[in-house]
C-alpha cells in the first residue's frame, strides 16, 4: 500500500482542517466523509479537490462498512468519541482521533484491547506534544539539569463561548452567545455538555512525556454548574485535578472555556525540579522562564521557547497550532504505511486520558481519590482482553440530555 484511503468523520471546523491537511500531506487520499447534519457534507466536499470520488454517508455505521476506506479520521466534539473510535477498529480500520480520545473507562479499554487485538494502528492527534519547548525542557529533565521533579503544573483556560457553543442542528450553524437573542433555534451544543477537565489529557500528554511516567492517583474538584461568568453555558467554570505519579511527582492541572481570558496563551506550564525550575510566559510581552540553583543565578532567566520547533519540516510550516498539526499525521501515515512504531502508542494516549476521565469521576464522587490503572497486558489481564475491573464510574453528567443521534 502506497496511500492510505481516509474517511473523515466530523466535518466541523476540525474536521475541514484535516481536509485541507490530508490534502497535502503526501501518503492519504479522502474517500469518504461522515456528519450527521447533512447541510456540513456540501460544505466538506467544497474543500475536496477530487470530491466527486468522495463517498458521503450520514449514518456512522454505513461509513464503517464502507470497504473503499482504509482508516477512519475521527473529528467529532461528542461524548461518544471512545465508543465511535473502538467501534471503528472493530469494523477493520486504522483510526486517527482528535482529542480527547475518550470519556469513561470502559471506552480507554475497549480501545486498548481493540488495538491489541486486531494489530490496526490507533493513534491520537494530541499535537501539542510536539511543540519546540517540549522537547527542549525534556532535555533539560533527561540530561539531569533541573533534579529530580516534585511538582509539575498545566493548565488550559480560554474562552469559547464567543463562536461554538450553540448551534441550530438543523443546518449546522454555530452561534455564539451574544447572538442567541436573535437565533432562538440555536441550542447548547456539544461542548457545554462535556467536563472540561477532560481538557487536561492534552497537557498532561506533555508533561508526562517530559517526565516519562505516568499517573497513578487522581482527585478532582469542580465549581458548581451552570457557569457564573455566561450563565447560559451549562458547564462548570472551572475544573482542578491533582495527580500523584509513579516516580512521585505531585502534578496539578487546571481547565475551564467559560471566563473570558486574554488573547494569546490558553496554556501555561510549570516544573519545579531539586536544582532548578522552568515556566512558561505569563503574557505575550514575556518569554518563558528557566532557573538553575546551582549556577549563581539571582533571578529567573528568559529563554526563547517556542511552540515551534526549530527543526521543523517546510512541510510542517503552516500546518496549524506552531506547525505541530503536521506532525500527527506523518507519524499516523508512517505506522501504517512503513509500519513504524508510533512513540504515542496507545498506552501511553491512555496514561494521558484516564487521569483526566477518573478526575471527573472523582468530582462527581465529592473528590474521592481514585487509582489509576497501567494499560499495559500483564498480570491478571493478557493482551488483547478487558481487565475484570474497569475502573471509575462510567456514568456522566449531563451524558443523558445531550444532543444528537448516530
Ligand atoms: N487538536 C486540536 O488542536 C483541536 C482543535 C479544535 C478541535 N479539536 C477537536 O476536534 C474535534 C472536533 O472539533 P470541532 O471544533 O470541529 O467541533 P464541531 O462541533 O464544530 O464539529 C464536530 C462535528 O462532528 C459532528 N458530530 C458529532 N458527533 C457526531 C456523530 N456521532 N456522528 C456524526 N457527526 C457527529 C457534528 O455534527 C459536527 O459537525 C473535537 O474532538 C475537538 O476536541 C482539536
Amino acid at each position: 500500500m502506497d496511500e492510505i484511503r481516509i474517511g473523515v468523520a466530523g466535518l466541523g471546523h476540525r474536521g475541514l482542517h484535516w481536509i485541507r491537511l490530508l490534502q497535502s500531506v503526501p501518503g492519504y487520499r479522502i474517500t469518504a466523509i461522515y456528519d450527521w447534519i447533512e447541510p456540513l457534507q456540501e460544505r466538506a466536499l467544497a474543500e475536496i479537490a477530487h470530491r466527486d470520488d468522495v463517498r458521503v454517508f450520514a449514518n456512522y455505521y454505513d461509513f464503517l462498512a464502507y470497504d473503499g476506506m482504509d482508516a477512519v479520521g475521527l473529528v467529532v466534539r461528542q461524548m461518544e468519541q471512545g465508543t465511535m473510535a473502538a467501534e471503528a477498529l472493530e469494523a477493520g480500520k486504522h483510526v486517527n482521533s482528535e482529542v480527547p480520545a475518550a470519556y469513561t473507562m470502559e471506552e480507554c479499554w475497549r480501545i486498548v484491547t481493540n488495538v491489541e487485538r486486531t494489530g490496526l494502528v490507533y493513534s491520537l492527534a494530541e499535537q501539542t506534544r510536539f511543540w519546540g519547548f517540549v522537547d527542549g525542557w525534556k532535555k533539560l529533565v533527561d540530561d539531569g539539569m533541573l533534579g529530580r521533579i516534585t511538582y509539575a503544573e498545566g493548565q488550559y483556560l480560554g474562552y469559547y463561548g464567543t463562536h461554538q457553543w450553540f448551534q441550530d442542528f438543523k443546518t449546522g450553524r454555530q452561534y455564539p452567545v451574544e447572538a442567541l437573542p436573535d437565533h432562538p433555534e440555536a441550542e447548547p451544543a456539544n461542548p457545554q455538555y462535556l467536563p472540561y477537565i477532560i481538557s487536561a489529557s492534552y497537557d498532561l500528554s506533555i508533561l508526562l512525556k517530559i517526565l516519562d511516567d505516568r499517573v497513578i492517583e487522581v482527585t478532582g474538584m469542580s465549581t458548581k454548574p451552570p457557569s457564573y461568568t455566561t450563565p447560559e453555558m451549562l458547564n462548570a467554570d472551572i475544573q482542578v485535578a491533582l495527580m500523584k505519579t509513579e516516580k512521585d511527582t505531585l502534578i496539578r492541572m487546571l481547565n475551564g472555556f467559560n471566563q473570558p481570558r486574554p488573547h494569546g496563551d490558553h496554556h501555561w506550564w510549570q516544573m519545579i525540579g531539586t536544582k532548578g525550575s522552568v515556566e512558561w510566559r505569563r503574557s505575550g510581552k514575556e518569554k518563558p522562564k528557566l532557573w538553575l540553583a546551582d549556577t549563581q543565578m539571582n533571578d529567573w532567566m528568559e529563554v526563547d521557547w517556542q511552540y515551534r520547533r526549530t527543526d521543523a519540516p517546510p512541510e510542517a510550516r503552516g500546518s496549524g497550532h506552531g506547525d505541530a498539526d503536521y506532525y500527527v499525521h506523518m507519524y499516523f501515515r508512517d505506522a501504517i504505511l512503513k509500519g513504524e512504531a508510533l512513540a504515542y502508542d496507545v498506552y501511553r494516549v491512555m496514561d494521558s486520558m484516564a487521569p483526566a476521565v477518573l478526575a471527573v469521576d472523582s468530582i462527581e464522587e465529592g473528590s474521592r481519590v481514585v487509582s489509576v490503572p497501567d494499560f499495559r497486558p500483564g498480570g491478571d489481564r493478557p493482551s488483547g482482553q478487558m481487565p475484570a475491573d474497569l475502573g471509575g464510574i462510567g456514568g456522566r453528567i449531563h451524558v443523558t440530555k445531550m444532543p444528537g443521534r448516530r
